[in-house]
């Protein structure tokens, strides 16, 4: 899909299908005034009628409207006039997408951008507008034998009725379609099932990302290679496993002053059954999404392949299958990480963190300026805030506070948890340094504690996306969050 911005005027503007803002209680927007005039009371002969009331997400298609150079119109109600904020603007945007997808149109022309929304400006409009399009239209790849035709619809131009912002919001949508390819190859991979979707593949998968690039370079280390480095802790997840672990090192050189590296760090278990500590088998399907922390790393650095900005980023992905098996880790069994802390397994199940360790560890040699990783660590987490914030630990505020800002500017929200000492006592282990679990008390932030032992050496992040990574029910498929508020983060800290 393409995005622009430009500057147009709707009347005059030839398009199949222009979006036109409405809101609650019939009121037009200028834009739909405009229409309304051109022909004739038209829009106004809709609101009369009960048709058009303008209420949030609400959408109507208008065919060949007199006077007016679009074939269609499609009105979408934002809600309330006043105090239209992001969610909302989100919202009637999403609709309008959907409602866009539809129809037989090839383009779309915003004509939004006299909705006033609180506190953002038009580059943010236009950068949300692109990525929710982006979003609607993305196909799952199924392996159906009747395939899902190809939406029709292929670009998607926000209009803007002055100069003013028009750099501002090229730039924008500019950042939206390389994030948008990051999101799309997030969501691809993580919707892949397990017995595609090995830690060989998404090995693959990452020196096809490198290949004919310039700026990109990957590199991976075999079991062999890790056992030498001392992974102890990594490999007792894919002791149980005919899958060999894989630690994917991708690398991003965008040139600039040689800085130190942001590292990324995602957690890559393509299938989680639990190994001996076996999960209940219903629902246990969706743990093929358990590398969607992975995922997200390969996301972003697509991103900056496509975007090509000036900067230093390391992707390290920790692809590790978790199967129980006569060679499996055993619960009470102690393993020794790269760290040289031992470490008792006291639920297999706990196995995201002991291949995360290893890979925090590992990310020492780079001197990061900082490290994130990114994790479907816990269910805990997805009881504590369910599908629309990821949960963000950090043991350096300033850190925590940009990522934060990230997520709130590109709506792919994070929420900070604790990291206290008192926390940190439910990891004791009567036979090695530290215990796996923490009991079912506070499972996201103990789980977090635990890696928080392997970051003490570098500003550290901490993404939980358990709750956020991807959706159950008849919607059911990957998010590619949190691409969004990763790439938002490299890209204002460059
Ligand atoms: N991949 C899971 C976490 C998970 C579970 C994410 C459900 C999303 C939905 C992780 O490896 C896991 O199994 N965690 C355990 C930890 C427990 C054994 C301390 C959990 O959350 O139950
Ligand atoms: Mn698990
Ligand atoms: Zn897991």
């Amino acid at each position: 899909m393409e995005f622009h911005a430009s500057q147009a005027d709707l009347i005059k503007q030839k398009t199949p299908c222009a979006v036109v803002a409405v809101f609650e209680g019939g009121t037009l927007s200028s834009a739909a005034q405009a229409i309304d005039e051109a022909s004739q009371g038209g829009v106004q002969k809709l609101v009369k009628s009960g048709d058009l009331k303008g209420e949030l997400g609400e959408t109507l298609v208008l065919h060949n409207p007199a006077g007016c150079a679009a074939e269609r119109v499609l009105f979408v109600g934002f809600g309330k006039q006043e105090g239209c904020d992001s969610g909302a603007f989100r919202r009637a945007i999403d609709s309008a997408a959907k409602a866009a997808k539809q129809t037989a149109s090839k383009q779309v022309h915003l004509f939004v951008s006299e909705v006033a929304v609180k506190e953002r400006d038009e580059a943010w409009k236009a950068q949300q507008a692109s990525l929710l399009f982006a979003q609607r239209l993305f196909q799952v790849n199924s392996l159906k034998s009747t395939k899902a035709p190809a939406p029709k619809l292929t670009a998607c131009t926000y209009c803007l009725s002055d100069g003013e912002q028009l750099k501002a919001a090229k730039e924008a949508v500019k950042a939206a379609a390389g994030i948008a390819e990051g999101i799309t190859l997030a969501r691809e991979l993580g919707n892949l099932p397990g017995n595609v979707c090995t830690p060989t593949y998404l090995a693959k998968e990452a020196k096809k990302l490198a290949k004919g690039s310039k700026t990109l370079t990957t590199e991976v280390l075999d079991e062999k290679q890790m056992k030498e480095l001392g992974m102890g802790s990594l490999l007792s997840v894919s002791a149980g496993s005919a899958e060999p672990a894989q630690l994917i090192v991708m690398e991003y050189k965008g040139g600039g002053k040689s800085k130190k590296p942001t590292v990324l760090v995602g957690k890559g278990i393509t299938f989680d059954t639990g190994g001996i500590s076996l999960k209940p088998g219903p629902g246990m399907d969706e743990m093929k999404f358990d590398m969607c922390g992975a995922a997200s790393v390969f996301g972003a650095m697509k991103a900056l392949e496509v975007m090509q900005p000036k900067m230093h980023v390391i992707g390290i992905v920790a692809a590790v299958e978790n199967m129980p098996s006569g060679q499996a880790t055993k619960p009470g069994d102690i393993v020794t990480s790269m760290a040289g802390k031992t470490i008792e397994v006291l639920n297999t199940d706990a196995e995201g963190r002991l291949v995360l360790c290893d890979a925090l560890t590992y990310a020492e040699r780079y001197k990061p300026k900082a490290v994130v990783d990114i994790a479907t660590l816990t269910g805990a987490c997805v009881i504590a805030l369910g599908n629309h914030a990821s949960g963000l630990y950090s043991n350096q505020d300033e850190l925590a506070e940009q990522l934060l800002a990230a997520g709130e500017y590109s709506y792919d929200r994070a929420w900070r948890m604790p990291l206290w000492d008192e926390y940190k006592k439910q990891l004791d282990s009567n036979f090695a340094d530290l215990a796996n679990i923490g009991g079912k008390e506070a499972g996201s932030v103990t789980a977090a504690c635990f890696l928080s032992h392997f970051a003490e050496s570098y500003p550290w992040a901490h993404l939980d996306i358990a709750g956020t990574a991807w959706l159950s029910g008849s919607e059911k498929g990957a998010t590619g969050r949190p691409v969004s508020l990763l790439v938002n983060y490299l890209l204002s800290n460059a």
